[in-house]
């Protein structure tokens, strides 16, 4: 059979790779793909973006279903069009994609249907918004509302950043947000104390079935200092998740979304992604959710999955995940994103990267922004690559995938030497 996955990053990468491996799989198709889908066994490009286009592909070429990576196609509408051109296709429709591409979606949905979360409340004007900051006086997240590429975000430890925040927000638009129908509009929440953790699931509609848990580091550099980024390393499992955090995540927060969406009209579908906020005394918030896998964490999470992904989709797409349990790995995965100069305000592009070392059973380097050009692999995206290990310690997987990180050359490269240090430290 052959396959369709949708995006261009280091989770479509680590997804094509995971499927292709299924017995069943003949071809794993990337759309558009990157330097590392090109040059992999069973895994084809395919130039395309546009979603008509992309229906017709799996029409005239038989694709037994497709997975899609990235919110944008998603809150495009790309499952709304794929179910009624009658194609089997994973993911949430336009309407469920909300609870990501509108953080004021999201925080009216978990207020309603009482999923913990900060306190927050959402303005389209400046003045009320000015006056709320000066009467809350405790640190406040200020988080635009819309698509924001994982920039969207400020978190304010005074109130004059708070302030700026609402002014770069709603006057200037100054993070280039999609804003939606509503026009600009800003999320003011509380901060919250805490461990941060991603806490992934599928879901057909009804039935869920979580994947391991994982952390990933949302900071540039050491110590997770400087500035936020789309994520520079990730570990699976993450042992602030513990069985009793697990079970009451799934409680208070999954099981009343997924039941919550239904009875809003927006069955959900697809993957669903928890950003969690885990007090010390094992209370989860959620800081937000995103429709989709998370990425670098998806790189360890697959690294480990045991259980032959295409089943799994399968079951998902023909509502039958209550049919399955997924087989891990039990040893721990460690991803060590290696990024451009420059990333992630102003990445350059272009140098030419050498030295990736060769797969093996316990190490893979996936591919985000490269791109072959007349044979030579080169950087073309702010994530370039994603040095992914697995040990029988954290420790080991670390360990594994620094040796794999310290092989690989390109101009100005940027990496963290400490992958992994929140759970090292427990
Ligand atoms: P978000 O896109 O909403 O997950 O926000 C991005 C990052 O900002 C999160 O991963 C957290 O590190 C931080 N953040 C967001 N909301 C809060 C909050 N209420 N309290 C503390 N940190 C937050
Ligand atoms: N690594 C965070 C995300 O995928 O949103």
């Amino acid at each position: 059979m052959k396959i369709l996955v949708i995006g261009s990053g280091g989770r479509e990468h680590a997804l094509a790779w995971k499927l292709a491996q299924s017995p069943r799989v003949k071809k794993v198709y990337v759309a558009p793909g990157n330097g590392g889908t090109a040059t992999s066994p069973h895994l084809h490009n395919l130039p395309l973006t546009d979603i008509e286009r992309l229906a017709d592909f799996c029409v005239a070429e038989d694709i037994h279903f497709t997975v899609v990576g990235p919110e944008a196609p998603l809150a495009a509408g790309i499952v709304d069009h794929f179910r009624m051109r009658r194609l089997r296709i994973f993911g949430p429709t336009r309407g469920a994609a909300q609870l990501e591409s509108s953080k004021a979606f999201a925080k009216e949905f978990m207020q309603r249907h009482a999923i913990p979360t900060a306190a927050h409340r959402t303005f389209s004007d400046p003045a009320p918004a000015h006056a709320y900051i000066a009467e809350r006086n405790c640190a406040l997240v200020v988080k635009a509302d819309g698509l924001a590429a994982g920039k969207g975000v400020v978190v304010a430890s005074t109130p004059e950043q708070a302030h700026a925040a609402v002014d770069d927000m709603l006057e200037r638009n100054a993070y280039g947000v999609q804003h939606g129908a509503q026009g600009a509009r800003v999320v003011i929440e509380d901060f919250l104390e805490g461990e941060e953790a991603s806490f992934i699931v599928l879901v057909d509609g009804r039935n869920v079935l979580a994947l391991a848990s994982s952390q990933d580091h949302k900071r540039l550099r050491d110590g997770d200092q400087g500035p936020n980024t789309g994520g520079m390393g990730a570990y699976s499992p993450a042992p602030v998740v513990t069985p009793e955090v697990h079970a009451r995540v799934m409680r208070e927060i999954i099981l009343p979304t997924v039941q919550g969406m239904a009875a809003d009209g927006h069955p959900y579908t697809g993957f669903l992604y928890a950003g969690l906020m885990i007090d010390r005394q094992g209370h989860a918030r959620t800081l937000e959710f995103n429709c989709r896998l998370g990425d670098p964490e998806t790189q360890p999470i697959l690294m480990r999955l045991k259980s032959d992904l295409v089943q799994v989709l399968d079951a998902a797409i023909d509502s039958r995940l209550d049919t399955l349990e997924l087989q891990w790995d039990r040893r721990t995965a460690l991803a060590v994103v290696m990024a451009a100069p420059g990333y992630p305000e102003a990445p350059r592009l272009g140098g030419a990267i050498d030295g990736i070392p060769e797969p093996a059973e316990d190490l893979q380097v996936f591919h985000a922004g490269t791109r072959l050009e007349d044979g030579v692999l080169r950087t073309s995206g702010g994530r370039v690559l994603a040095v992914t290990a697995l040990g029988d310690s954290l420790r080991m997987a670390q360990q594994r995938a620094y040796v794999g990180v310290r092989q690989i050359r390109y101009d100005g490269m940027q990496f963290r030497q400490d992958i992994g240090w929140r759970a090292l430290k427990r």
